[in-house]
């Protein structure tokens, strides 16, 4: 049985910058379910990582409600909001946003220091294949692995909203597959919810539900019933 984590009603977001208002999204209906693996596509800058950011609550939705199971984090308040980021999102940007100065195995434990509970740091390091680079410093790694040092930064919170915004967008296709199959394997082995924003079409094969933004809105949703693995998609 499914169980939805995340609904949004009639969601929209305006931006303001300076006095000019611009609406990067509107009329915005949209399901994710426990588990699932979803796939943003569209444009540029027709509102993928607007709607990603609301997912997660880094940003707030200016017209609609968005809940998450049983709360709306649209009526938290701050500090509620801080809580609900800190302990159930994991973030993955395009270029991984590592601290220089820190070892691999330093970077995912700052997590630690911030307080959360999360996993063995090192265990997060093995599952995204690194056990072997642990000291390595950011610069002595090739771009797929400081991109899975920052998958096992985020996955290492045990957060249950794994968001990603085109975690394979500065590596090769071979490289970005790699990523790509940690990514799917947090879905399909360890359950968490993963979104991931991406310009790559050929991504979609692989995804239990695909979100097409198209001008600031969901164009449309479509199921894969049977969704491929990674490794089927090729260079
Ligand atoms: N903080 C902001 N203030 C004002 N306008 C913004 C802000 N963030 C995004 N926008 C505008 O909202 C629209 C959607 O932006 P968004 O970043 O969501 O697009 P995107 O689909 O992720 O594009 P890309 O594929 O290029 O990353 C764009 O026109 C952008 O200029
Ligand atoms: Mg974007």
């Amino acid at each position: 049985m499914k169980t939805e984590l995340v609904r949004f009603e009639d969601v929209g977001k305006t931006y303001i910058t300076g006095s000019v208002p611009y609406e990067a999204l509107h009329d915005v209906n949209l399901t994710i379910d426990e588990g699932e693996m979803v796939v943003i596509l569209g444009p540029s800058g027709a509102g993928k990582s607007t709607l990603l950011n609301l997912v997660g609550g880094l940003d707030g939705a200016t017209k609609g409600r968005i809940f998450f199971g049983e709360d709306e984090i649209t009526a938290f308040d701050d500090k509620r909001l801080g809580k609900f980021r800190a302990k159930d999102v994991g973030i993955i940007f395009q270029f991984y946003n590592l601290v220089p100065t820190l070892t691999a195995l330093e970077n995912v434990s700052l997590m630690q220091d911030l307080g959360l509970d999360i996993m063995d740091p090192e265990e997060a390091l093995d599952m995204v294949g690194l056990s072997g680079q642990k000291d390595k410093f950011p610069s002595q790694l090739s771009g797929g692995q400081q991109q899975r040092v920052s998958i096992a930064r985020a996955i290492a919170k045990k957060p249950r909203l794994l968001l990603c915004d085109e975690p394979t967008g500065a590596l090769d296709s071979k490289t970005g597959n790699e990523v790509l199959k940690i990514l799917k394997e947090q879905s399909s082995i360890h359950h968490r919810t993963v979104v991931m924003v991406t310009h790559n079409n050929l991504f979609k094969e692989i995804a239990d539900k695909v979100v097409i933004v198209k001008n600031g809105t969901v164009e449309n949703i479509e199921i894969n019933e049977h969704p491929k693995e990674p490794e089927e998609l090729g260079d």
